[in-house]
């Protein structure tokens, strides 16, 4: 299995595909509220891994309650629930998928394939269940329960071996040792400009407005885009960073995300001044 998704990854065959469905979703999905919808900008975490938990949750339900006898409707309503919350979540996917580097857009791609087709085994399902064939609708729910179970081995792969979507800086914390860190001279912080300093080699930015002060991870959540040479933007009253790589934007008084793809917050630091030497450390 190992050897056949590290192939997977390496698959420069499905680029065609792959770039050709990426270009017709950012075309689609607008404007960037609708993006920023989708993300889970509003929600502070991607928003695709919470909303699949509906049809999964009801699809596995109606595998069980398919085994016991009597339970025609019950497993009728679940494949139900399943199929038609799935669409909502296969578009937030896709928004997130489109923002994917190259080899993760690969993996997505199958992870996608085989949702949909998951989804069409378990659409048959309803339809014959609906009609009165239940035995051809439980055949198909057990197919459509093996493609499915085929995507989200795909989805958990993304995430947790390839990161798409969780956040690439926080594990940067464990870097910095206990205690705090002196960043340099705070009267000589510039005002309102984005300046980079390090913390045990990690990087973080500092951003001075007045007599306030923000220190925050550099590489941002998204994809480890260097905050640092991004752009400072107001926006909505609060001075934002922009992500120079794809757009990713943070308020720089508590890193708050307020446009994606970052679906997470950035990680700001505790500080202070003492004897007119600005500080930092872990929270
Ligand atoms: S790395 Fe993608 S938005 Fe920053």
């Amino acid at each position: 299995m190992r050897a056949l998704l590290t192939k997977l990854e390496q698959a420069s065959a499905l680029d065609r595909v792959g770039d050709r469905l990426q270009r017709i979703v950012q075309a689609t999905l607008r404007p960037q509220r609708v993006r920023d919808l989708l993300h889970g900008v509003w929600l502070g975490h991607p928003l695709h891994p919470a909303m699949v938990q509906v049809p999964v949750g009801a699809w596995i339900s109606a595998a069980v309650v398919d085994l016991l006898p009597g339970q025609r409707r019950a497993a009728t309503t679940l494949i139900g629930v399943g199929t038609f919350s799935a669409l909502p979540a296969a578009v937030a996917g896709l928004n997130d998928w489109a923002a994917l580097s190259r080899d993760q857009r690969r993996i997505g791609l199958v992870h996608a394939a085989s949702n949909v087709v998951g989804l069409a085994l378990y659409s048959g399902s309803l339809a014959a269940r609906m009609n009165g064939r239940h035995g051809l609708g439980r055949a198909l729910g057990f197919l459509g329960l093996s493609a499915a179970s085929t995507g989200a081995y795909l989805g958990g792969h993304l995430a947790y071996k390839q990161g798409a979507q969780v956040t690439q800086s926080v594990s940067e914390l464990h870097l910095i040792s206990d205690g705090w860190h002196p960043l340099g001279d705070f009267a000589a912080l510039p005002q309102r400009q984005l300046v980079t300093r390090e913390v045990d080699d990690v990087s973080v930015i500092l951003y001075r407005h007045g007599d306030d002060v923000t220190v925050m991870l550099e590489r941002c959540p998204h994809q480890s885009g260097p905050l640092g040479q991004g752009e400072v933007q107001q926006i909505d009253g609060h001075d934002c960073v922009v992500c120079p790589w794809h757009g990713s934007t943070f308020r720089l008084n508590g890193g708050e995300v307020v446009h994606g793809p970052s679906g997470n917050d950035q990680q700001v630091l505790p500080s202070r001044v003492v004897n007119g030497v600005l500080e930092a450390r872990l929270p």
